[in-house]
């Protein structure tokens, strides 16, 4: 199992729009586990394949509090919404430290392909809702943060920037 890097907002990368995936074979069920053991390791609750700059409809998440429902989700199409909506706070492995609120649907029904390939339909509630539509946004190349203002978006892109040369400097200290 090997950690993936994580792309970092506003790398152009993270706005790429991913392909289906075509065969569920070898190579997307290591890359389904590296992307489990990256989310763990970064203690997050949703991993789409497009921050770990693989642009192929994937996504892995886990919103139990024990940290042991994982689940894949390939191929995810959204095929019922509530009428609901809800907000909440936001937070994305690509964008650190960064939290805010946006408005997502209060439930969803997904269908996708497990690890396995098998098809299957998942209705998410609460924080496995919010989860599943953040990750599936990214799988269309957007960002949480493309809810906020401009005026929020530009302080955010700055303050990534920032952070991330700060971190590069240290690590050549
Ligand atoms: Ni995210």
């Amino acid at each position: 199992m090997a950690l993936l890097n994580i792309l970092r907002y506003p790398d152009p990368r993270l706005h790429n729009v991913a392909r289906p995936v075509e065969q569920v074979d070898d190579y997307i069920r290591q890359l389904a586990d590296d992307m489990l053991a990256t989310m763990y390791d970064a203690e997050g609750v949703g991993l789409a394949a497009t921050q770990v700059d693989v642009h192929l409809r994937l996504l892995v998440m886990d919103t139990s509090d024990g940290h042991n429902q994982p689940w894949v989700l390939i191929n995810p199409e959204i095929i019922a919404r509530s009428a609901e909506m809800r907000r909440s706070d936001e937070g994305c492995l690509s964008v650190p430290t960064i939290y805010d609120e946006v408005e997502r649907h209060a439930i969803v029904t997904v269908r996708a392909q497990g690890r396995d390939g098998q098809p299957f339909e998942l209705e998410a509630h609460d924080l496995m809702a919010v989860c599943v539509q953040h990750e599936m946004d990214h799988l269309l190349g957007k960002v949480f943060v493309e809810y906020l203002s401009p005026l929020k978006r530009e302080r955010i892109k700055t303050k990534m920037i920032k952070k991330t040369r700060d971190e590069m400097g240290r690590r050549r200290a």
